[in-house]
């Protein structure tokens, strides 16, 4: 029925068809369940374009008890969203409200954290111009395509950068060299602010290690403005998480993805300055620039001893990030 090469893909063609006739559909609980939450009923077949790939391509959490173990199915934290607004501001609430979703411990910081896998859906779908103009998943990742008389759904679901975007020529007349260059403004743009946000949130993670340590040694510090800087620092964390996790880097809503990463930066610098303050409390000064000893996290990673590799590193394509901090200070 469908070309060879086209039978590679991961996912069952009964992840998103009727078995006769071969209607789209999507079959997952955890989605049906999403969508109720969100008030979402019989949906169109332009939107099942989307559903389909929100089967997969959407942020969850495994419950967990209190032993760290597996307790419940997977379940969205949708509840505070609608259909076309599932804001990052309600998804950390949620995330962030109900006990059982904090799934791992943060080893610099000793939190516990919630995750945030693959929003795909939830990004694209707040509004950005190709979700409003009523442009789907599929449009873009399964182009319509010749199989000799037949014209059929690309079903070699990948990037439409890898498909010589193919995808975008269905609906712009622009040059294929315009919509590249569209795609990597973006991304670049994203990456800046992306590094921005990591490395302060990087900051705050060390000042809190550090006093963490003084704490343990028996320093007394302000409960109200700790558990301040905890909350901004969760805030930025999640955020930076959020937009990372997403694989489009920007593309799928940019103004979307500048504002949360623009937040996270915010967030990141507040929660910075109280815990510079709790430290001058307790008689410390981290000084001028923070050592993030990157090295220690990135090296020696694992069984397989995986180490830092500088050829993979995503550098400011501004070179912002590097007036504000030093390559000493990185310590990698
Ligand atoms: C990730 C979701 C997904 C998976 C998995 C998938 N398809 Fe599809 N398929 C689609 C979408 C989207 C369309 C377009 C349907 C539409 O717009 O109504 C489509 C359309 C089709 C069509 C109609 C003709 C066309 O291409 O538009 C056939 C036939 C088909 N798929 C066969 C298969 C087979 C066989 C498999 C397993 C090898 C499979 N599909 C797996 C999403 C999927
Ligand atoms: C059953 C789960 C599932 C469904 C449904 C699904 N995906 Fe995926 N998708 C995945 C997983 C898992 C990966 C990562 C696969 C890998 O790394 O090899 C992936 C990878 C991708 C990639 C990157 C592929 C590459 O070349 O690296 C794209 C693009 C993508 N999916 C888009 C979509 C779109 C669009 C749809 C809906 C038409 C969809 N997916 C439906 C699970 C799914
Ligand atoms: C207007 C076109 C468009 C729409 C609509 C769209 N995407 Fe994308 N998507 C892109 C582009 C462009 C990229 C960036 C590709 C790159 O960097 O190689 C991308 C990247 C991705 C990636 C990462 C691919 C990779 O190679 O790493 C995934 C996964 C993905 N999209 C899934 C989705 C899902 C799921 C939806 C719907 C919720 C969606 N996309 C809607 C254009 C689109
Ligand atoms: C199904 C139709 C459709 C497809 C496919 C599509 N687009 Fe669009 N795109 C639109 C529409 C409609 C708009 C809204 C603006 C307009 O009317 O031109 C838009 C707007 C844009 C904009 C301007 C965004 C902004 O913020 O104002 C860019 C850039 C863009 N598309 C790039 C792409 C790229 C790259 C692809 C392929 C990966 C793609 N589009 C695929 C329909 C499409």
């Amino acid at each position: 029925m469908l070309p060879e090469k086209l039978r590679e893909l991961g996912p069952a063609c009964y992840d998103c068809h009727l078995q006769d006739p071969l209607e789209l559909t999507f079959k997952k609980d955890h989605l049906e369940k999403g969508l109720e939450m969100i008030g979402k009923k019989d949906p169109s077949r332009q939107e099942l374009r989307i559903l389909a790939c929100a089967q997969c391509h959407i942020t969850y959490s495994v419950p967990k008890d209190k032993d760290n173990q597996v307790a419940g199915d997977v379940t969205m934290p949708w509840r505070n969203g609608q259909w076309g607004d599932i804001s990052i501001e309600g998804i950390i609430d949620v995330l962030l409200t109900d006990e059982f979703r904090l799934e791992w411990v943060q080893e610099i910081t000793g939190f516990k954290m919630p995750f945030i896998r693959h929003p795909e859906f939830e990004l694209f779908s707040r509004g950005s111009v190709h979700f409003k103009a009523g442009v789907a998943c599929a449009d873009c990742h399964m182009p319509f395509t010749r199989s000799g008389s037949y014209k059929i759904s690309d079903h070699d679901v990948t990037s439409p950068l890898k498909a010589d975007l193919r995808a975008c020529a269905q609906c712009h007349t622009q040059s294929k060299e315009w919509l590249t260059d569209q795609i990597f403004h973006t991304q670049d743009r994203t990456t800046s602010l992306i590094l921005r946000a990591g490395y302060g949130t990087a900051t705050c993670a060390r000042l809190f290690e550090t006093l963490h340590q003084a704490q343990a040694k028996g320093a007394a510090v302000d409960n109200a403005v700790y558990s301040k800087a905890k909350d901004f620092y969760m805030q930025a964390f999640l955020r930076i998480v959020f937009i990372n996790a997403e694989n489009s880097v920007g593309f799928h809503n940019a103004a979307e993805a500048g504002r949360v990463l623009g937040d996270a930066v915010a967030f990141a610098g507040k929660s910075e300055s109280l815990l510079r303050q709790l430290l001058a409390g307790v008689g410390m000064d981290p000084g001028l620039e923070v050592a993030l000893d990157l090295g220690e996290t990135l090296n020696n990673r694992g069984e397989a001893k995986l180490n830092f590799r500088p050829e993979q590193e995503f550098t400011d394509p501004f070179g912002i990030q590097d007036k504000l901090l030093s390559e000493h200070a990185k310590g990698l």
